[in-house]
């Protein structure tokens, strides 16, 4: 780590940092509120469903802490990986430097509601030191990532009009999406743009998408399925938005791709792990993999609902019957055995039993966090490094600080 914390507020912070940790869901949930109120702007720019579950304010404070331990810490684990999760997530969201002033502030005056008496002007002058500390850390990568693609941090937005729109299922669709004026802009295999739409309640908000063709198209497609709401729960909103109302035609606000989760260059065996719409980032490799390194060892494990429900399942059929090393296994809750997949499908749950693993393999995974989590231990007991296990989430990452 190339920047420290002074040698007093070390000491304040190594003396606060459980206290801190311990209150800091409450320290996020006093700080949205209050700088929603001061900034109403920045309620286009957060997603409102994370807010209503409370997953970001989650992720936020749970990154704080572990960027204050693990400075304290000589012996904790390499943070740049958070710190790159985050500013990719960061600028497919036009997130711009002068609004971690924002942010501070706003933090720093919650930190001081929450824990009262306790926060001295020592403590006070320490945490606001992480704070700035990983703040210029953000900043000057996410500057670099915006200079990278050719944006104007201050105009992230790019138009994009809709040339054609597929139905997969009732729920699944995709869009393909070409730039108004200008080219396309450089993808890496495996990542998402942001679209962001105007809502008809007045709300702005934006939710990322994989690109899920793979290079040399002349267009990005984005596969999308449309969220319902469960039990009372509301229907996706920028989702559903997109499926009644992006047709050919349509003019759509994209940001430059972004997202540290891609295809490495390697000749090792790849395995791909998916559930659901979770498939998206696999399409993307596969279309990739099978046109530049059709030899390339590739195993693609798929769990879903039911065959029917099976995203791009045709697609990745061709690509893998046009390979000689690649194998696909399904698992499908509903109707396995009337599945006509090239190899029987297994039914229930993903499990990896009798499953052969090329133990050297990289994987790549994508579904809900719970679905990774227990792969993720079924990889690792097969033999499988950690290291080797990439994957990314369809939703706030909490998983980069506890990878339990
Ligand atoms: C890196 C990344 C890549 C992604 N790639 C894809 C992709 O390729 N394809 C794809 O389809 N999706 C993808 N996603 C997910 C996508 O960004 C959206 O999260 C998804 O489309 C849902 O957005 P929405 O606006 O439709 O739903 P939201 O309105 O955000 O709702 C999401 C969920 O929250 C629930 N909810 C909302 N408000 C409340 C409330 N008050 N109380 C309780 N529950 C509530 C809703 O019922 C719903 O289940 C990706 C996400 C990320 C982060
Ligand atoms: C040091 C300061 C900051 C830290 C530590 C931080 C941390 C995080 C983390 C951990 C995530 C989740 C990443 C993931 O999905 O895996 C995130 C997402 C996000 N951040 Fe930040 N962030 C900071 C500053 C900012 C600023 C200044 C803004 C803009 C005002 C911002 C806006 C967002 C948004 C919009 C998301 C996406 C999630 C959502 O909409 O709910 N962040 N940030």
């Amino acid at each position: 780590m190339s920047m420290q914390l002074s040698p007093q507020s070390e000491a304040t912070v190594a003396a606060t940092a459980a206290v801190v940790a311990a209150h800091a869901d409450e320290i996020t949930a006093t700080f949205y509120p209050a700088m929603f109120a001061a900034h109403p702007e920045l309620r286009n720019v957060f997603n409102a469903a994370n807010q209503a579950i409370g997953e970001q304010p989650k992720a936020l404070a749970a990154s704080v802490v572990a960027f204050a331990v693990q400075l304290i810490d000589p012996d904790a684990p390499d943070f740049t990986p958070v710190l790159q999760r985050i500013a990719h997530k960061h600028v497919s969201l036009g997130i711009r430097a002068p609004e971690y002033t924002i942010v501070g502030r706003h933090l720093m005056a919650a930190i001081g509601t929450v824990l009262g008496d306790a926060v001295t002007p020592e403590v006070a002058a320490a945490w606001d030191e992480v704070y700035w500390l990983f703040a210029t850390q953000l900043i000057a990568e996410e500057a670099r990532l915006y200079a990278l693609g050719g944006t104007d941090p201050e105009q992230p937005w790019r138009e994009y009009r809709v040339t054609a729109r597929q139905e997969h299922s009732a729920e699944v669709f995709s869009l393909l999406l070409t730039p108004v004026a200008g080219e396309l802009p450089e993808v890496r295999t495996g990542q998402y743009i942001a679209i962001a739409v105007d809502l008809p309640s007045g709300q702005r908000q934006p939710r990322q998408y994989t690109v899920s063709n793979g290079p040399g198209a002349d267009a990005l497609r984005v596969t999308i399925k449309r969220v319902r709401g469960a039990d009372g729960t509301p229907d996706g909103v920028v989702s559903g938005w997109l499926h009644e109302y992006a047709q050919p035609g349509t003019v759509l606000e994209v940001s430059q791709p972004a997202g540290d989760v891609v295809l490495d260059n390697t000749a090792a065996p790849l395995v791909l792990v998916s559930a659901g719409i979770g498939i998206t980032p696999v399409a993307a490799i596969m279309a990739d993999v099978s046109q530049n390194q059709p030899d390339r060892t590739v195993r693609l494990f798929h769990a879903d609902r039911s065959h029917a429900q099976h995203p791009l399942y045709t697609e990745l059929r061709e690509q893998v019957l046009a390979m000689p090393d690649a194998r696909g296994q399904n698992w499908y809750e509903e109707h396995a055995a009337a599945a006509p997949t090239l190899v029987p499908a297994r039914s229930g749950f993903m499990d990896f039993t009798g499953v052969e693993i090329p133990t050297d393999a990289q994987v790549f995974m994508c579904g809900p966090l719970p679905f990774m989590q227990s792969a993720r231990r079924e990889l690792m007991g097969q033999g499988i490094a950690a290291g080797n296990i990439h994957y990314e989430v369809f939703g706030p990452d909490m998983w980069a600080q506890n990878p339990a």
